[in-house]
């Protein structure tokens, strides 16, 4: 396998982080443990899009963003065959927060959450998985 070299660049902070994580585990330089992370990443990419998994996605939106209820309720039509349920709360006058359970193979949660939280208006958005 041919060896590339690029540049990095990145906030001090996470070199920091970076050179502690290879101090911890004895990587005998930063090369060394990117590789590491990087490898272990994809595979764990990998493994996951196969897996049966159960996770929840939470949403905060304003509702009267136009058009964001309407979009929102059409994509989970789109997906209903993986939607267990959806807790809908009312934060205060203008904010909802939504929970929205869902099961199936994890590369498919990853797709709807991903058009969920990239629908125009949704401020914060999480996708959390469970083996
Ligand atoms: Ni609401």
């Amino acid at each position: 396998m041919s060896i590339v070299r690029f540049g990095v660049s990145l906030e001090k902070e996470l070199l920091e982080a970076l050179d502690h994580y290879a101090l911890k585990n004895s990587f005998p330089n930063r090369s060394q443990a990117i590789r590491h992370l990087i490898s272990e990443n994809t595979v764990q990419e990998k493994w996951d899009q196969n897996q049966e998994v159960a996770g929840a996605i939470t949403i905060v939106y304003d509702h009267h963003k136009r058009n964001i209820l309407h979009t929102l309720n059409h994509i989970q039509h789109d997906y209903h065959s993986i939607i267990l349920s959806n807790l809908h709360f009312h934060i205060d006058h203008h904010n909802c927060m939504e929970i929205i359970a869902v099961k199936g193979r994890a590369g498919v949660l990853r797709e709807l959450a991903e058009k969920i939280i990239s629908t125009k208006g949704i401020e914060h958005g999480k996708l959390t998985m469970t083996h």
